[in-house]
């Protein structure tokens, strides 16, 4: 039985998780990884609070060099948040030869790469499998389990908070800020949801992902954004009447010329499995070359399900150390090729798009819109015409709503500039882009 010193920063939902799981299942982790894995020290900068998992004084560490000068500790378990301070944390904690665990999307998107090249210097692991979809393990399956395979595709539902309101959105016809409040009131949105309700959060994610798929590092700043902030349940409804489901997708793929990475809130056939996940729960579609499609499905946040991610990097860097092997061949870096990823930037993209106009009821209006849509080559695939139905628009004026066949989002884009000129438009044109066996899923 080996010994493996543990120690973390940041005592918090995610770090009092891990300690209970330490705690708590030391039996079952010895009988399964046969390492006695010890939580020697843990820091946190305000020990006057009541914690969820509380701790013994010996084990309270008073200042951060207590961990970094510790030479008995193995593993830095990083669950502060942000970026700056645990960036400093961590690279000190590598100068100092200690392996770091870390559950940091913002860290590893932007700052993924300096640390990666540091650790791989130093001959130093990092695991970040609660990065990523919390409790479901993606990150091993795509380094290990799917090793075989170039990955083609992957994407899924990354961030619970959206998924939740979008949800409440969809099954309760909730508006977007009562769902948000809702949210709020059962601890699946933060105080401040802006980072999960702009995409931010998803796009974190997406970017470390695409990273490990495609082999080379993807620069967060290049990614195509756009959160739910905006959507209109009135959209819901309609797309559902056209047999769409709305989540706020994050997608990677190689197109060819690159790979291409975005998250938007997307349209997927009802019968979609993404579109049967519900509430917070997270799901993960990745195809490769040999394997064909697979799909992971979990709890992508919370105190254990992100603890349950940690502690097997724990375990996983614990064997490496009891073996005495492992740091040499290990990848150690999410840019395995060492570059930066080609990135397709965002408009040169193609998908089908649901758009969404505010017209008067008059002949013509449609023969106009489509004469422009002719003009950049979109072609349309099914035009809705509501009657009346929303009374909060002014007399005689309604939605009509477009949905296209695969189109270039360079081309939509010019169109809707074009149609908004025109003052027969009465409010901006809504877009929402379509994903369906047509130009991205694969038939079922
Ligand atoms: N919560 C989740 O479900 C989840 C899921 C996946 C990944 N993550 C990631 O895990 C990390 C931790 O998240 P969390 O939800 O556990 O956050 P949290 O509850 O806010 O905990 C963070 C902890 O770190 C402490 N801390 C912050 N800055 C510090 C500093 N400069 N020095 C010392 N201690 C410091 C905080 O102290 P105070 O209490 O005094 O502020 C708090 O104890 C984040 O990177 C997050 O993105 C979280």
């Amino acid at each position: 039985l080996k010994s493996i010193n543990v120690a973390i920063v940041g005592y918090g939902v995610v770090g009092n998780g891990v300690a209970e799981i330490l705690v708590k299942e030391k039996d079952l982790l010895v009988k399964k990884s046969n390492l006695d894995i010890n939580l020697k020290k843990v820091f946190t900068r305000n020990w006057n609070k009541k914690f969820k998992f509380p701790l013994p004084e010996n084990i309270k560490a008073k200042s951060l060099n207590e961990i970094l000068e510790d030479r008995d500790i193995d593993i830095v378990v990083e669950l502060t948040g942000g970026v700056e301070f645990p960036y400093k944390l961590i690279t000190d904690a590598i100068l100092s030869g200690k392996h770091i665990v870390t559950a940091n999307k913002a860290l590893l998107a932007e700052r993924g790469k300096d640390i990666f090249n540091l650790a791989e210097k130093y001959k130093i692991r990092i695991g970040f499998e609660g990065a990523v979809a919390g409790g479901i393990p993606v990150i091993r399956t795509l380094r290990e389990g799917l090793v075989a395979n170039r990955i083609e595709k992957i994407y899924g539902i990354l961030n619970g908070t959206t998924n939740y309101i979008l949800t409440e959105m969809t099954k309760y016809g909730k508006e977007f800020k009562e769902a948000l409040k809702h949210a709020q009131k059962l601890g699946y949105a933060e105080a401040d949801p802006t980072l999960d309700i702009n995409g931010t959060d998803a796009g974190h994610k997406i970017a470390i992902l695409a990273s490990l798929s495609f082999g080379g590092f993807a620069d967060f700043k290049d990614i195509y954004i756009e959160g739910i902030e905006s959507v209109d349940k009135m959209d819901i409804d309609f797309g559902r009447e056209l047999g769409y489901i709305l989540k706020l997708l994050a997608i990677a793929k190689d197109n060819g010329n690159g790979v291409e990475i975005r998250v938007h809130p997307t349209f997927l056939p009802a019968d979609h499995p993404l579109s049967k996940v519900d509430g917070v729960f997270n799901a993960v579609m990745i195809e490769g070359n040999n394997v064909g499609e697979t799909m992971f499905y979990g709890k992508g946040a919370g105190s254990l399900p992100t603890a349950s991610a940690v502690v097997s990097d724990i375990v996983d860097i614990g064997k490496s150390i009891a073996l005495g092997v492992g740091r040499e061949i290990e990848i150690t870096s999410m840019n395995w090729e060492h570059k930066d990823l080609k990135l397709v930037k965002a408009p040169d993209f193609y998908t089908r798009y649901y758009i969404r106009f505010t017209v008067p009821d008059k002949v013509g209006v449609l023969a106009f819109i489509s004469n422009i849509f002719a003009k950049y080559n979109i072609s349309i695939a099914a035009v809705i015409q509501k009657e009346k139905l929303e009374s909060k628009l002014a007399k005689n004026i309604v939605p009509l709503i477009i949905l296209t066949h695969t189109a270039s989002e360079n081309e939509i884009q010019k169109a809707l500039e074009e149609i908004s000129r025109s003052n027969l438009v009465k409010a901006k044109p809504i877009l929402i882009r379509v994903e369906d066996e047509e130009n991205n899923l694969e038939n079922k």
